[in-house]
């Protein structure tokens, strides 16, 4: 390496996926390793609407690492990245580009810096599990760019390093986190149960919900937690063991009421640990518990569970509907209850696959507004609107897990100078 010249510019981009669980990874057993007390299970969702973008690359001109989020420049100082970046470089190999001359020995990585630049398609500020399609995705593609060999599984309990859930994106469709027993962690790594063709009936709703405060980040609530919670022991050694194996049959057999049933209790019973937490921990807010109201309501009129609704550490819903037919009645229902506030046009109140949108028949804000009040509220009770409570509603669906980007255009990096473009 030493004899070539110190322009050359080495790199790789990637793009990987954000998930949610169904059955929620809450509390550590190792705070520096990021171990969990409980299994856990999610759900990819498709990257076209929502991941994470990262271009990495290496230079011998480079004379630090630098990163760069949503195009602001970001420490890599604390401890998630630098054990990441760590374990990523142990296992770094010999690289060699024959067309640009360049040459990378296994030692060699040890000297050089990395220049990372990430990218969400989605608001980073609607508070959408952003650190697992980062940290999925970073650990991705030094992965490719260091020409490690370790498969997605062994890769994922390095982006567990990064954040928990990250582990859970290294595979499309539906994922477990098996917790693990070993003390340094080397078997708590992400298992792929079924892949995203396996259940494609599914069609995810995200209602992003307005007016946010600043939340407990999920590091320091689940810390607290498993510190203060009588129950949190419960749900870890006995709710969620007997849930994961209910769980794991329902997505085998494409069982919508028990993955509905299951998926609803679990969310449950997070923000009920969340609540038994000291001082208490309030995750979901009024519009959240509208957004179940409806949901429950619905569900149980039509007799058997069309939608399955699921919350993370913050008030955004995530709906999740059994086929095209149920996403289509539920986005009726959402926009009913949930009109747009006058200065928000339908185009980006309603985004990702759009197509739902048509299929519920709504073209403009006028067939928001004349839809009807949903048959299962009683005519005695007078349906109820909170317009402008939700920003957006984003329609997805499982998607598959990470992929290098082949063309160069995609890449966030400028190729000759290695600095964001
Ligand atoms: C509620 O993975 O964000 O989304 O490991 O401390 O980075 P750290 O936490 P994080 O926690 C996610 C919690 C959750 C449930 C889940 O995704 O399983």
């Amino acid at each position: 390496m030493a004899e070539q010249s110190k322009k050359w510019v080495l790199m790789v981009t990637a793009q990987a996926p954000t998930n949610i669980a169904v059955i929620k990874y809450w509390g550590k057993r190792d705070e520096n390793l990021i171990l969990a007390i409980n299994d856990s299970i999610s759900v990819t969702l498709d990257p076209a609407h929502l991941c994470t973008t990262t271009t990495v690359a290496v230079s011998p001109s480079f004379n630090q690492d630098r990163m760069w989020l949503n195009r602001k420049e970001i420490s890599l100082a604390g401890g998630r990245y630098q054990n990441c970046l760590r374990e990523i470089r142990a296992r770094a190999r010999d690289v060699e580009d024959e067309k640009k001359g360049i040459k990378i020995t296994k030692k060699d990585w040890q000297n050089l810096h990395v220049h990372i630049d990430s990218y969400n398609n989605f608001p980073t500020a609607a508070g959408l599990a952003s650190s697992a399609a980062g940290f999925a995705c970073l650990v991705f593609s030094l992965a490719k760019l260091m020409n490690v060999q370790e498969d997605n599984g062994r890769l994922s309990a390095i982006a567990r390093q990064g954040s928990g859930s990250a582990c859970r994106s290294l595979f499309g469709g539906f994922v477990k986190w098996v917790m693990g027993k070993e003390e340094n962690g080397s078997d708590s790594v992400a298992v792929p149960l079924v892949d995203e063709k396996h259940w494609d009936e599914l069609v995810i709703i995200i209602a992003v919900v307005s007016s946010r405060q600043k939340e407990t980040s999920s590091t320091s609530g689940m810390r607290e937690t498993v510190e203060t919670s009588a129950l949190i022991e419960h749900r870890a050694k006995v709710v969620v063991p007997k849930r994961i194996i209910q769980m794991e049959e329902a997505i085998q057999n494409r069982d919508f009421p028990t993955f509905a049933q299951l998926t609803c209790s679990d969310s449950n019973q997070f923000h009920a640990v969340c609540m038994d937490t000291s001082p208490p921990i309030f995750y979901m807010n009024d519009t959240s518990h509208r957004v179940i109201g409806c949901v429950e309501k619905w569900n149980r009129s039509e007799g058997t569970p069309q939608v399955a609704y699921t919350f993370d550490a913050g008030p955004n819903a995530v709906l999740i509907a059994r086929n095209r037919k149920a996403a289509t009645l539920m986005l009726q229902r959402l926009l009913f209850h949930f009109p747009p506030n006058s200065d928000t046009d339908l185009d980006s109140y309603v985004i990702g696959d759009k197509s739902i949108l048509k299929d519920a028949g709504i073209q403009d804000i006028n067939d928001v507004e004349a839809l009807p009040p949903p048959p299962e509220i009683k005519d005695k009770v007078p349906a109820q609107k909170y317009k402008g409570e939700i920003s957006y509603f984003i329609c997805t669906r499982p998607g598959r897990g990470p992929v290098l980007l082949t063309d160069e255009s995609q890449a966030l990096l400028n190729p000759e100078t290695g600095l964001p473009k």
